[in-house]
């Protein structure tokens, strides 16, 4: 019997009741905004590969919902944003995890005067089975947490996401990925799974596993080192880099021809016209950047023009366009 889900509830049992201040750990800076407060003990709990909060998500006062509490810290954060009453919605398997998050709300309560514990409400509950109606939030947040899922698991928690989102829905997710095939000592290694570890996918069959679930837009927002897996310290002949990444799923209509992923490529155009009409909605101004998709910027260089000029992706891409 697969056993990693009660391991994996296990370890956050225990990174409840003791801080594990190691666990996660990033070179994503901690959100400063004016008049945000993190208790220490939020902060030694910050259980996250990455960042889920973009104030851009934000905008009209979405009902939020985040699974996988951890600390808390980052329920903390949208709060900041939405202030009201049951804004953010935290769901999380571990009893001791919603009560150490629940204290640490009431902490955050003193450093904050702008805060009110009742602004999050927690509620018990699995990722694979999550306890809201379908269509019933506008923004849902997981941090590295569906990394520890096996893939037919990951694929259920994303349709449960899915479903869960209003259409034009949000998904923001943080996880590691991993570009290198994970021996397979490590990825049955259930301890190793659910500390983060060696759950991680290629960022490509994670993005596919995102569409698959129905995502039309999918936005890669980050990239960055995460882990060495190096012989001595883990079961593998070779070292292993470990990344992590933010990504934020749209939950728009599939287009016709496939996803749009943005990984950060644009095209600009440079000939003798003041602009390059593709015919398919994309214009491109003379000289100015266009933010595409992979799939536009592959059938922009299949023309092989030599006035069109495509970027490598910078998987720092958190949309927009041109002016
Ligand atoms: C790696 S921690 C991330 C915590 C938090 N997202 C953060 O960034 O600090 C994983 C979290 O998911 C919770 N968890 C584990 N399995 C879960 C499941 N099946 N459904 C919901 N939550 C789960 C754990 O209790 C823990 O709070």
């Amino acid at each position: 019997m697969d056993t990693y889900l009660d391991t994996t509830r296990e370890v956050y049992r225990q990174a409840a009741l003791t801080p594990d201040v190691g666990l996660c750990c990033t070179t994503t800076p901690v959100w400063q905004l004016p008049g945000l407060q993190i208790p220490k003990r939020m902060l030694e709990m910050n259980y996250g590969c990455g960042s889920t909060v973009h104030p851009r998500d934000l905008v009209n006062n979405p009902r939020i919902l985040y699974v996988g509490v951890g600390g808390g810290m980052e329920l903390l954060q949208f709060a900041y944003f939405s202030r009201q009453p049951q804004g953010v919605i935290g769901v999380d398997i571990v009893d001791e995890m919603l009560a150490a998050s629940r204290a640490n709300f009431k902490a955050a309560e003193k450093l904050n005067p702008w805060f009110e514990s009742e602004f999050v409400e927690l509620v018990k509950g699995d990722a694979l089975n999550i306890p809201l109606a379908d269509s019933s939030v506008e923004v849902a947040a997981q941090n590295c947490l569906f990394n520890i899922f096996k893939t037919e698991d990951l694929k259920k928690a994303l349709r449960e996401m899915y479903r869960v989102l209003k259409p034009h829905g949000r998904l923001v997710l943080s996880d590691p990925t991993c570009e290198t095939a994970m021996p397979d000592a490590l990825k049955q290694d259930e301890r190793l799974r659910a500390l983060c570890l060696s759950g991680a996918l290629p960022l490509r069959e994670y993005i596919n596993l995102i569409t698959e679930a129905g995502f039309g837009t999918v936005e890669i927002r980050a990239k960055r080192p995460y882990r060495m897996l190096a012989p001595g310290h883990f079961q593998t002949d070779a070292p292993i880099f470990v990344e992590s990444v933010e990504v934020c799923a749209i939950k728009d209509p599939m287009p016709a021809d496939g996803p749009c992923v943005f990984t950060g490529k644009t095209a600009i155009y440079y000939g003798t016209s003041d602009w390059y009409d593709d015919g398919k909605g994309h214009t491109l101004l003379w000289n100015q950047p266009l933010a595409v998709c992979d799939k536009t910027a592959a059938a922009l260089a299949a023309l092989n023009r030599p006035d069109i000029f495509i970027s490598e992706a910078t998987y720092f891409y958190d949309g927009g366009g041109c002016c």
